[in-house]
C-alpha cells in the first residue's frame, strides 16, 4: 500500500546491483511513493546490466559514478539536478565492499591496502558524497541522507573483520557531517543499522547463513527483510521524520537489545 509520502521529491539512489540489493527495494518503494530519482552505481556493477531493468520499471535515468571519485560524484550531483529538474531531496548511500572479507583474510592479518580500499569505498565515499553535495548546494532544505550500516560497529562479530571498523567510521561521519549540514542547510543525515540480509554483499561474509539464522532466532520479531528496510528508508526520506538527524537507527526486529532468546536457550538444551 502506498501513501504518496515522497510525492514531488527528487532523489539519488546508489547501490542497486540486482533484485536482492537493499537499494533495489528502496528504489521500488520510492517509485511507489511518488518520488523521481536517479540510479547510480560503480561502472563495473553497471556492466552487469541488471540496473537497466530497475530503471525501466521505475522510469529512472542511470548515471554511473564510482563513489570514491570526487569528479564522478560532482558529475552525478550536477547531472541528477538537470535530469530531475531541481535540487535533490533524498540520497541513499547503500555501498559496501571489503577486499579482506572477499579474500577470507582474518581480521588480525588484514591486508592494509585492502583495508584502505574498504575505507575509501564504504565510509569515505559517504563523506565525499555529502561534501560534493554541500559544495554544489545540490540538496534542498530538510533534505534527508541515509546510509546503511551494521551493528558490528558497536559489538564484535569476528567474521565481519575490517568492515566493523569501517562501519564505525561511517556512523561517525553521519554524526559529524550531520551536525555541519544541519546547521548550514537543515539537511538531515542518519544511518540505518540493518539485520543480516541475503544480498550479494551480505552472503559474501563467511558463515553468513548460520549467522543469519542466529540473528533470526534472537530477534523477537525475526530479521528485518530488505523490503522492510526500504520501508524504513522511505519514512526517513519523508517529511514525517523532519527532526531526526545524526542518529544510528537500529532496524533489526529487536535483535540489538535482546540478550538471549528462549529459542536460542532451547537450542543449547536449556529448558
Ligand atoms: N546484506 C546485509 O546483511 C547488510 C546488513 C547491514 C547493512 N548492509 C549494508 O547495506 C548496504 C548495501 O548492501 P547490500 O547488502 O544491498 O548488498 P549489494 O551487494 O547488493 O550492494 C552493495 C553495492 O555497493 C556497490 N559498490 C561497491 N563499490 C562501489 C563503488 N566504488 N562506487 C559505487 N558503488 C559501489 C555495489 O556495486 C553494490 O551495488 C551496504 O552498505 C551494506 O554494508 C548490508
Amino acid at each position: 500500500m502506498a501513501y504518496n509520502l515522497l510525492k514531488g521529491k527528487r532523489g539519488i539512489i546508489t547501490g542497486a546491483l540486482d533484485e536482492h540489493s537493499i537499494a533495489w527495494k528502496v528504489a521500488e518503494k520510492a517509485h511507489e511513493e511518488g518520488a523521481t530519482f536517479v540510479l547510480t552505481n560503480a561502472p563495473i556493477a553497471m556492466r552487469m546490466g541488471e540496473i537497466k531493468k530497475l530503471a525501466e520499471k521505475t522510469g529512472s535515468e542511470i548515471i554511473g559514478a564510482d563513489a570514491t571519485s570526487i569528479d564522478e560524484l560532482e558529475n552525478l550531483f550536477s547531472k541528477s539536478q538537470e535530469v530531475l529538474g531541481g535540487k535533490i531531496d533524498f540520497v541513499l548511500h547503500s555501498i559496501g565492499m571489503s577486499v579482506n572479507i572477499r579474500k577470507n583474510i582474518p581480521y588480525t592479518e588484514s591486508n592494509y591496502d585492502y583495508f584502505q580500499k574498504g575505507i575509501d569505498v564504504s565510509a569515505l565515499s559517504f563523506h565525499k558524497m555529502m561534501s560534493v553535495a554541500k559544495r554544489l548546494d545540490a540538496i534542498n532544505e530538510w533534505g534527508s541522507i541515509v546510509a546503511l550500516t551494521y551493528m558490528a560497529a558497536q559489538r564484535v562479530y569476528p567474521f565481519y573483520t575490517d568492515m566493523a571498523d569501517i562501519k564505525a567510521m561511517l556512523e561517525s561521519i553521519a554524526r559529524s557531517f550531520g551536525y555541519h549540514y544541519g546547521l548550514a542547510k537543515k539537511v538531515r543525515v542518519n544511518t540505518i543499522s540493518q539485520s543480516p540480509t541475503k544480498t550479494t554483499a551480505g552472503t559474501g561474509i563467511k558463515g553468513f547463513g548460520d549467522f543469519y539464522d542466529y540473528a533470526n532466532a534472537i530477534a523477537p520479531l525475526g530479521n528485518a527483510t530488505a523490503e522492510d528496510c526500504a520501508n524504513y528508508c522511505i519514512t526517513l526520506f519523508s517529511d514525517l521524520t523532519r527532526m531526526v538527524t545524526m542518529q544510528n537507527l537500529y532496524h533489526d526486529g529487536g535483535y540489538s537489545t535482546t540478550g538471549v532468546s528462549m529459542e536460542v536457550m532451547s537450542k543449547l538444551g536449556v529448558d
